[in-house]
């Protein structure tokens, strides 16, 4: 068991393309042992493998008090007309801005056995589906910001205590 440090902008590793997992080994569940217990804290509602140094396809979740995992998710329904939400990441702290995201959304992927899973939700459940799936693709949430208010982000970063 490992609580990892979050990368924050900058690091090119939240850039990278995540490769889908072939082999369920050692690795990947130590990943996956680390992903849980590093989002398992309040005010964190998901964590996908970039944000603590992997580049295996893999996130976890915390949302109503549960901590869940899925490997290789792929968003199979996006349901509703998006709509403005407020989003903030881990890996760009203390920015929080409006994203359109689908209100209701799922992500097809398998567990540690191999297994298929779903996870459905609406609301915050929704939109960390579609923030992690993001991640995956080495794409942070600013970029899907508008170009005024990406500016703004980028200001806000720049003058950040982190950066
Ligand atoms: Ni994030």
């Amino acid at each position: 068991m490992a609580i990892r440090e979050i990368r924050v902008f900058g690091d090119p590793v939240l850039r990278t393309v995540c490769t889908p997992i072939e082999t369920i080994d050692d690795g990947v569940r130590a990943m996956v042992q680390d992903l849980c217990d590093t989002v398992a804290f309040d005010g964190r509602a998901g964590l996908a493998s970039t944000q603590i140094g992997y580049t295996q396809r893999a996130f976890s979740l915390h949302i109503d008090g549960e901590v869940s995992y899925v490997l290789n998710p792929e968003l199979c329904d996006l349901e509703g007309e998006p709509v403005p939400t407020g989003e903030g990441c881990l890996s760009v702290p203390d920015l929080w801005f409006d994203v359109l995201r689908y209100p209701r959304a799922a992500v097809r992927g398998i567990d540690l056995d191999g297994n298929p899973v779903l996870i459905r939700g609406e609301g915050l459940m929704a939109q960390a589906l579609q923030h992690e799936c993001d991640h995956l693709d080495g794409k942070l949430y600013i970029s899907r910001l508008e170009r005024e208010a990406r500016g703004e982000a980028m200001r806000q970063i720049r003058t950040s205590s982190w950066f």
